[in-house]
């Protein structure tokens, strides 16, 4: 198992990409920490992992909070004896074009998609510095390199990420901490279902998918879910400060 007596922490594992993430880092053997706003979510992914003879638990979290990262830090250790990986995968994906953007949603989607990487590293990565080092990934998306309008605080956040993940490569790397971030292009989770609820942006939607050239179909969680897996093993012991791009050859 390519995760085996690992711990993983990961944040918004409660529904789509992170929990994927969940199902399949415990497949590997990893003993998992699950971080949502949504409990039922959460308490549901925990419920299927241990249903798959797994182990698991729920912490409420909200990302954006340093106070709820460091609870999320400290339950884990407390629980599960260590921290090996930190998944940031929860996102904020809201937005408008910047003319009548409030600023609210513009500080909103920084903490959730940006600040709360801040608060991850500053809170794990003493706890994995204790045992030998550790993994952090961040969540970026592809919107980054095929900007949208309307979607300014969203992409312009995600590009920090990229940013923020370089930066805290060189920071941890001493104490063999890897830093990795995984970019989505369009995965058929939640987000996705929002887009295709309005019949303007599921035309727009239809279209995108259109240019993928594999198989010309959106990305499935589990296929993110894997790229992350490969950048929490010690397969990426080499691997750090990289953006991984999973687009299905499409570019956007
Ligand atoms: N789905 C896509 O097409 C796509 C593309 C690029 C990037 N992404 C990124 O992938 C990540 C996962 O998104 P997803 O597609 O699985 O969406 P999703 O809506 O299915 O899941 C997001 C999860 O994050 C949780 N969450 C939201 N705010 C939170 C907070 N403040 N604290 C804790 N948890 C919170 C939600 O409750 C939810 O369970 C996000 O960072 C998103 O920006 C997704």
């Amino acid at each position: 198992m390519r995760l085996a007596n690992k711990v993983a922490i990961i944040t918004g594992a409660g529904s789509g990409i992170g929990r994927a993430s969940a199902y399949v880092f415990a497949r590997e053997g990893a003993r998992i920490a699950v971080a949502d706003i949504d409990d039922a979510g959460g308490e549901e992914t925990v419920a299927a992992i241990k249903a798959d003879d797994g182990d698991a638990i729920f912490v409420h979290t909200d990302v954006s909070k340093a106070s709820e990262i460091a609870n999320l830090v400290k339950v884990t250790g407390d629980k599960f004896g260590k921290i090996d990986i930190f998944f940031n995968n929860a996102g904020a994906f809201e937005g408008d074009i910047c003319e009548v953007l409030e600023e609210e949603v513009w500080d909103r989607v920084y903490a959730v998609d940006v600040k709360s990487i801040f608060f991850s590293a500053k809170y794990a990565a003493p706890e994995m510095r204790k045992t030998g080092g550790g993994v952090i990934i961040n969540t970026a998306s592809n919107s980054v390199n095929n900007p949208t309008p309307g979607m300014c605080c969203y992409i312009s956040a995600k590009g920090a990420v990229i940013a923020l993940t370089k930066v805290l490569a060189v920071e941890l790397a001493p104490d063999n901490i890897r830093v990795n971030c995984v970019s989505p292009s369009l995965t058929d989770t939640g987000i996705v279902d929002r887009i295709k609820a309005d019949s303007v942006s599921a035309e727009w939607l239809n279209a995108m998918v259109s240019r993928f050239p594999l198989e010309k179909r959106l990305i499935k969680p589990e296929e993110i879910a894997h790229a992350a897996l490969y950048l929490a093993s010690d397969e990426a012991s080499m691997t750090t400060g990289i953006n991984l791009i999973v687009d299905g050859g499409s570019g956007i």
